[in-house]
C-alpha cells in the first residue's frame, strides 16, 4: 500500500475520504500548524469515515517521524505551496499540490527545479478537469467538433463577504494569495481556458479593488489571445451581491458554439457532452494515486499547472504597467 497524508487541513482536510477509500493507497497521517484544526480533523476523521492517520504540527516532524510517505496533498495557503513542496520533493516524497500550484512563476519555478531534482511526481488538484462535460468539451474542441476554436470566454460572478477575506489572514494578500477573484477564486475557469485554449501569448488586463477592504482585488478583467489563436475575454468578481456564485464559459468554433454555466451544459451544438469522452478518474486525487503507483505523470503536472498562473500573473502586470503584456 501506498503511505499517503495531507498539510494543510482547510480545503486539504477534505481529500481525507478519497484517501481513506482507496485501495491503493493508505491513509496514514495529516499536518497543520493549528493544533486546534488538527485536532479536529483528527476526531471527524475517526468518527466520520473510520480513519486513525497520525496527526502533526510541522511537516519536518512528519517526515522525520513517518520514515516513508509516497505522496502528501497540500492545502496550505497559495503562496505557501512553494515552501512546503520543496521540503517534501527533497525528502523524495511525491506531492499533490491544491490549486494554484503557487501564486508566482517564480515560485512555481522553485518547485519545479527541487520536483526534478529529486525525481519525484508533482500533480496540481483542479476538480473541473474531472467533470465528464468539461473532458467533453476537451475532447469537442480536439477533434473539431465545433469547427477551428475562435473564441472562449469567461465570467466570474461571485460573493464573498468581508469576513471571508478576514479569515485565515492571508487571503486577499498579495504575498500569500497572489490575488483574489482571479488568482484564488478564477482559478477554475482560467485553467480550464488554458486547457481549451492551450498557452497565452497576450494579455490586456485590469484589475481593482471595488468593495471590500483587501490589498489585491476583487475585480478582473482581461482581454487574451491564445497561442492557439483563439481569443478570450474574461472577467472576475468577488462583490456580486447577493451570493450567486456563477461561472459561465462561452466557447465559440467556426462550426459550433457550447454555452456553460456553472460546470453545466446551457446549450451546445455537440451532443451528448457528458458522455462522449469520459474523464479516467472521478478526481485528481484519484488520479495521483494511480500516477504515483504506476510511476507516471499525473493529469495535471507542473507546465500543465503553470499555463493559468501565468495568464492570471500577466493580467495584473498588465494592469500595473498599463500595457499589453507578451509572454516569452
Ligand atoms: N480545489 C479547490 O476547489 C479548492 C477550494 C478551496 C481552497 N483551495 C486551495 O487550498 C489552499 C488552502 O485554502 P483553504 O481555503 O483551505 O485555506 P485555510 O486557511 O482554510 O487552510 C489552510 C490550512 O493550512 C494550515 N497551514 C498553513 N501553513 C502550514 C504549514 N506550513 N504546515 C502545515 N499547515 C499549514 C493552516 O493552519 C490552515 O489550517 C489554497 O491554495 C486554496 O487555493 C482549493
Amino acid at each position: 500500500m501506498l503511505k499517503m497524508a495531507i498539510v494543510g487541513l482547510g480545503m486539504g482536510g477534505s481529500y481525507g475520504p478519497v484517501l481513506q477509500k482507496s485501495e491503493t493507497a493508505e491513509f496514514t497521517a495529516i499536518c497543520d500548524i493549528n493544533r486546534e484544526r488538527l485536532e479536529a480533523r483528527l476526531k471527524s476523521y475517526k468518527d466520520e469515515i473510520g480513519a486513525e492517520p497520525k496527526g502533526y504540527l510541522s511537516v519536518s516532524e512528519m517526515i522525520k517521524k513517518e520514515g516513508r510517505l509516497d505522496g502528501v496533498i497540500i492545502g496550505t495557503p497559495s503562496g505557501f505551496h512553494h515552501e512546503t513542496a520543496v521540503e517534501l520533493a527533497n525528502a523524495g516524497i511525491n506531492i499533490l499540490v491544491d490549486k494554484p500550484l503557487d501564486i508566482s512563476m517564480e515560485n512555481i519555478a522553485k518547485i519545479k527545479t527541487a520536483v526534478e531534482k529529486n525525481k519525484v511526481l508533482c500533480g496540481t488538484i483542479y476538480p473541473s478537469r474531472c467533470n465528464p462535460i468539461m473532458s467533453g468539451v476537451k475532447h469537442a474542441i480536439e477533434k473539431g467538433l465545433i469547427g477551428k476554436l475562435l473564441i472562449c470566454d469567461a465570467r466570474l460572478k461571485w460573493f464573498r463577504g468581508q469576513e471571508y477575506y478576514d479569515k485565515g489572514g492571508w487571503r486577499g494578500t498579495w504575498k500569500i494569495d497572489g490575488g483574489a477573484s482571479l488568482m484564488n477564486n478564477g482559478a477554475h475557469p482560467m485553467d480550464l481556458l488554458c486547457w481549451f485554449a492551450g498557452r497565452a501569448k497576450t494579455v490586456v488586463g485590469e484589475f481593482a479593488v471595488i468593495s471590500h477592504k483587501i490589498e489585491t482585488e476583487d475585480w478582473t478583467s482581461a482581454i487574451i489571445q491564445f497561442e492557439s489563436g483563439a481569443r478570450s475575454t474574461i472577467s472576475t468578481t468577488t462583490s456580486a451581491f447577493p451570493k450567486t456564485d456563477s461561472t459561465w464559459i462561452e466557447i465559440h468554433g467556426t462550426e459550433g458554439s457550447i454555452y456553460l454555466k456553472d460546470g453545466k451544459v446551457v446549450s451546445s451544438t455537440v451532443e451528448n457532452l457528458e458522455t462522449i469522452c469520459p474523464p479516467p478518474f472521478a478526481n485528481p486525487v484519484e488520479d495521483f494515486i494511480d500516477a504515483v503507483a504506476k510511476k507516471r505523470r499525473p493529469m495535471i503536472d507542473i507546465p500543465e499547472a503553470s499555463k493559468s498562473v501565468e495568464l492570471i500573473t500577466a493580467v495584473y502586470q498588465s494592469s500595473r504597467e498599463g500595457k499589453r503584456i507578451v509572454l516569452n
